[in-house]
């Protein structure tokens, strides 16, 4: 089916109580695999790169590939760009066919994230496409800035963001120690928006129930990028020990990991759906 944008599934995931996943692509294997994964679970998914495939022609050249394993699923499929850093990326994005974006300010001074997500606005919907922000900061190697609920509000009414990542005390990455989850700060920011989906980054790594609790808060996109990545690398190295030096032909070699990485994000899928 053709595209769609953020719009037409979370909205209604939100309302239902459940999550999307939102799984970061980097190769055909990963994409094919998250499609994959969404056909067997009959469920809507995001795919989304990260900023930095977006500085270095990868994004572009990949994007033609995204599209069309989109067109040819059956289930929903949004393509976004993932932290967005300027507006340039979400031109870009928006350029190469890409109908979602997110414009990442959330190290800038409040007014300046309110000025740049707001134009990332403007020009995502001029496109026919989703918008997300991010209003307090979740930790990238760097420090954690949880969101304030009033904060969260204002920034939402002045971007007019179709969907909204807040920083409940998730990290991008592997953690040192298990997060402990603000899930009462997630609940009130849950009640004064409570048509707004939330967005949960940092997805990898973090307790399933805990999850779970802000699927129920309002949380209703949830990115994994890293243990996703390393599942496909840990089969990629895998099936290299199997062949112990032998030749295999590529295409014939990824079905492996695909495979493992279907069954990982299906996984991920039904938790997130709460099934
Ligand atoms: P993880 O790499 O921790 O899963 O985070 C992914 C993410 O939030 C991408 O935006």
């Amino acid at each position: 089916m053709p595209l769609v944008t953020m719009n037409e599934i979370l909205p209604a995931a939100r309302r239902a109580g459940k999550a999307i996943g939102a799984f970061n692509a980097a190769n055909y294997e990963t994409a094919v695999a998250v499609i994959q994964a969404a056909e067997a679970e009959k469920s809507p998914v995001i795919l989304q790169v990260y900023s930095r495939m977006f500085g270095n022609g990868k994004a572009e050249a990949l994007g033609g590939l995204l599209i069309r394993l989109a067109q040819k699923c059956s289930q929903p499929v949004a393509l976004h760009l993932d932290h967005g850093e300027n507006l340039e990326q979400v031109r870009n994005a928006l350029d190469w066919g890409y109908n979602s974006i997110m414009l990442d300010g959330s190290r800038l001074p409040y007014a300046d994230n309110v000025a740049a997500t707001a134009a990332a606005v403007r020009l995502a919907h001029a496109a026919g496409a989703s918008a997300e922000g991010e209003i307090g900061h979740v930790a990238m190697g760097d420090a954690t800035a949880l969101t304030e609920v009033e904060s969260a509000c204002q920034f939402a009414a002045e971007t007019g963001v179709d969907a909204l990542a807040i920083s409940i005390g998730t990290a991008h990455g592997y953690y040192q120690t298990e997060p402990k989850l603000d899930l009462e700060r997630c609940r009130q920011i849950g009640e004064r928006l409570p048509d707004l989906p939330l967005v949960l980054h940092g997805g990898t790594g973090t307790p399933m129930a805990d999850v779970q609790k802000a699927i129920a808060c309002g949380i209703t996109k949830i990115n994994v990028a890293t243990e996703f990545q390393h599942c496909f690398l840990k089969n990629v190295q895998a099936g290299l020990d199997a062949l112990d030096g032998k030749f295999s032909p590529i295409d014939k070699f990824m079905d492996g990991p695909i495979a493992a990485c279907v069954e990982h994000l299906r996984g991920l899928i039904r938790a997130f759906a709460l099934r």
